[in-house]
């Protein structure tokens, strides 16, 4: 049954904060009670083999939404073939002062100045403990806040160490552009230096964990053709295994005018379709099918997501087309990638 119709215009009347917190409070007491168990399981597996992983189907849910990933079981629930948490620090930050999050709803979109607000990595492999989901699990990690760039390997090294053991996944947010600086890592030098560090420290884990995990570099929308081809160069030289195009975009021109427009932050939903689908086709156009593509970005149908698809990603993922469609999204991009 389909409540969120019922359930948007009350969420839509709440501080937008307090409606997420409020959605994912309730979403863990319906997990907890086990209402969960039938939702979103009417539509048959729709199998995938990327990075060496057997996706149920290729939907997954994008980071940022359950950070601290308190409601695996919950999003497993409801349909997603994969679930990314995190991004989380190797120390809790509280992110930003509030308010920080901002609905435009004349735009179908979101802008958020979190800041990576996080109980920390140790908090997060509690809760990954505890869930019972057995699915594919994408453990998205980051760096504090007050860790200078120079340092900024190591906050990924300490993250990469915790989580190895129970990811299915690793995703490399350099792509924020809530921490100051974070997108300076995406330059060429910095982020050569950077892969070849994970890649090395991958190789290691690997060994003593006896299983791979492959590990993806999450980008930004807001990058030149030239930076995305040579980002793509740098991904195979350092044989990454996937990337995420694209994180929040800083352009406003979308939305210029509307209430909120002018608030600092990463800006998602409708407005960043186009210019996550362009970074898609430049980077299969580079990369040439060597490391699968995950396509997000401003997908709320079922038809946005076959677009990603076409523009080369292999599999997609969900976040603010979630807040404005509900669960539902989760079926019909399902649904239009059969
Ligand atoms: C995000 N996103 C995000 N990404 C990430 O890698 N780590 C994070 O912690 C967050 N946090 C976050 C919070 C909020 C409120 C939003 C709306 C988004 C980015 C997200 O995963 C996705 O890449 C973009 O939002 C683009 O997809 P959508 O939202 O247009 O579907």
């Amino acid at each position: 049954m389909n409540v969120y119709p019922i359930l948007k215009p009350l969420l839509f009347k709440l501080d937008a904060e307090k409606a997420h917190d409020l959605t994912l409070n309730s979403l863990k007491r319906a997990e907890q009670l086990g209402l969960l168990a039938l939702a979103g399981r009417h539509l048959a597996d729709q199998p995938k083999k990327v990075m060496g992983l057997n996706f149920p189907n290729p939907v997954g849910l994008a980071a940022g939404l359950d950070k601290n990933a308190m409601v695996i079981d919950g999003m497993a629930a409801l349909g997603f073939g994969f679930v990314e948490v995190g991004t989380v620090t190797p120390r809790a930050q509280p992110g930003n002062p509030q308010p920080r999050l901002f609905r435009l709803p004349e735009a179908h979109a979101i802008i958020n100045r979190f800041g990576f607000n996080n109980k920390g990595v140790d908090h997060l492999i509690q809760n990954v403990k505890a869930a019972k989901f057995k699915g594919i699990l994408g453990i998205n990690i980051g760096k504090n806040f007050d860790t200078p760039n120079e340092r900024a390997a190591e906050d990924y090294l300490t993250c990469m160490r915790k989580v190895y053991a129970h990811a299915s996944y690793i995703t490399v947010n350099i792509s924020s552009p809530n921490t100051k600086n974070l997108r300076a890592l995406q330059e060429k030098d910095a982020l050569s230096q950077l892969l070849a560090t994970l890649k090395a420290e991958q190789n290691i884990l690997s060994q003593v964990h006896g299983k791979y995990v492959p590990v993806t570099l999450k980008i930004a929308p807001d990058l030149t053709t030239e930076q995305v081809e040579e980002i793509a160069g740098l991904l195979m030289q350092h044989r990454i295994d996937g990337v995420i195009a694209t994180n929040t975009t800083l352009a406003r021109d979308a939305v210029a005018g509307l209430q909120h427009a002018e608030e600092a932050g990463g800006l998602s939903g409708a407005p960043v379709r186009d210019s996550a689908t362009q970074v898609i086709r430049t980077l299969s156009a580079s990369l040439q099918n060597s490391l699968p593509i995950i396509g997000v970005g401003g997908i709320l149908s079922g038809e946005d997501a076959k677009e990603k698809i076409e523009a080369g990603a292999s599999l997609v993922q969900l976040y603010s087309g979630l807040i404005y469609k509900g669960p539902q999204l989760i079926k019909d991009c399902r649904r239009a990638l059969l």
